[in-house]
């Protein structure tokens, strides 16, 4: 089918995003065709235009935060539990359900994943084609189009009632954020929690310090509206800075530091980690879930304190969550008033105003941008 899309042709250029006509093609075995309701433009779609995420290849599709309707199935697809209709979230990580990490219930790290930023669909090929090229797709996803043909491995199908348009923060942001929370730094009601970073991913783990009752959440952020946004999900204090961050931290912890740290910055610059140590208690643990510029290598890093006060440091992918369980539990706390979305998005676009929006979440005036797509 014919549709337009937003791409880079020459990725780490720091071009913008080209949006264009594209050809997709139909679904392939267990694939479905997707019709979008909405896109969150999450940060990482960013680091694929200044090289923070180098790639050796394009053009790519951009876009991994989606949400829409199935409109056709592929072959090998009945039986399977999808059919033409459902609602579906797309996850950033495919979960296969059977190798060896989905098997033990780490699904954001399923072996099909590791490919996601290779340029292809799962199976090696490309669905999307433009100026007679092929397209590759961001997280086998490329949701910077009002259709995508996907593998039902990236699918997670929710009720009917939830809407569309804000699910589609469900597909990355949300349990980003929200995981790193509950899951990765594991949370407890005794906890003074520390969130540098609050943006789409760092609000979340604002909400997952919420929902394990934290006693103190204290966020760091240098712009003033995330700071006022923090309280209303539920930051007991905000700061601009690690600098004046520090008293509060220190009179709130007997001068101990933080429980758990968590690090939801933009681009993770090295010399963010240090002091992001320094702020965790002795034993505390020190979450990182931005990403940081993948060719970034020199890090100052005081590894003499690290291990002689036993603090433990925890990358976190996907919020360390299991999309399959997570989506739809998100989405069930958002119909039962414990989990806000709709607060989550600032402002919505039409995807030919997509570099006006990748622009204003450079500079810091949204929570979420969503691109929406209407019929
Ligand atoms: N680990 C994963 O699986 C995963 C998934 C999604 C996104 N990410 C990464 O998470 C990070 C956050 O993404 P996002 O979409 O929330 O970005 P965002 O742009 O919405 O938010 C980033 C926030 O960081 C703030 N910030 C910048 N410098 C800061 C500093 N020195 N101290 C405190 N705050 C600072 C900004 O003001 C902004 O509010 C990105 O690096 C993104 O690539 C990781
Ligand atoms: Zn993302
Ligand atoms: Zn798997």
């Amino acid at each position: 089918m014919k549709t337009i899309g937003a791409l880079i042709w020459e990725p780490g250029t720091r071009s913008g995003w080209s949006v264009e006509d594209i050809e997709i093609d139909p679904p392939k075995s267990r694939e479905v065709l997707i019709k979008l309701a909405a896109s969150g433009i999450c940060h990482s779609d960013d680091h694929v235009d200044t090289g923070d995420i180098p790639l050796d290849w394009g053009p790519i599709i951009g876009g991994h935060e989606g949400a829409g309707v199935i409109q056709e199935v592929g072959p090998d697809v009945e039986g399977t539990g999808f059919e033409v209709g459902d609602h579906i979230v797309l996850s950033f990580l495919p979960s296969c359900g059977h190798c060896r990490m989905c098997t033990i219930g780490k699904s954001n790290m399923c072996e099909m994943g590791a490919g996601v930023l290779g340029g292809f669909a799962p199976d090696g090929t490309h669905r999307v084609h433009a100026r007679g090229q092929g397209v590759g797709p961001f997280s086998y996803l490329g949701t910077f189009s009002p259709y995508v043909v996907v593998n039902i491995d990236s699918c997670v199908k929710i009720p009917k009632d939830i809407p569309l348009d804000k699910a589609a923060l469900i597909g990355c942001g949300v349990p980003t954020g929200w995981g790193s929370a509950m899951y990765a730094a594991d949370i407890t009601f005794d906890d003074t929690v520390v969130i540098v970073g609050t943006g789409g991913v760092g609000m979340n783990a604002v909400q997952g310090a919420k929902h394990r009752r934290a006693k103190n959440i204290i966020t760091i952020d240098p712009n003033a509206y995330k700071r006022d946004q923090a309280k209303v999900f539920g930051a007991t204090h905000s700061f601009a800075s690690y600098d004046d961050a520090a008293e509060t931290l220190a009179q709130l912890t007997n001068g101990q530091g933080a429980d758990v740290v968590i690090l939801t910055v933009d681009v993770l610059h090295g010399d963010l980690l240090n002091p992001a140590q320094e702020m965790t208690r002795r034993g505390g643990t020190l979450v990182v879930t931005a990403a940081a510029p993948v060719l970034q290598r020199d890090v100052p890093f005081d590894l003499f304190t690290f291990a002689m006060s036993g603090k433990r440091m925890q990358g976190s992918l996907y919020g360390t969550t299991i999309a399959r369980r997570d989506i739809p539990l998100i989405a069930d706390l958002y119909k039962r008033g414990e989990f806000k979305l709709d607060e989550l998005i600032t402002k919505t676009y039409k995807l030919e105003q997509i570099n006006e929006a990748v622009q204003d979440m450079r500079d810091g005036k949204n929570i979420r941008g969503v691109i929406t797509y209407d019929d």
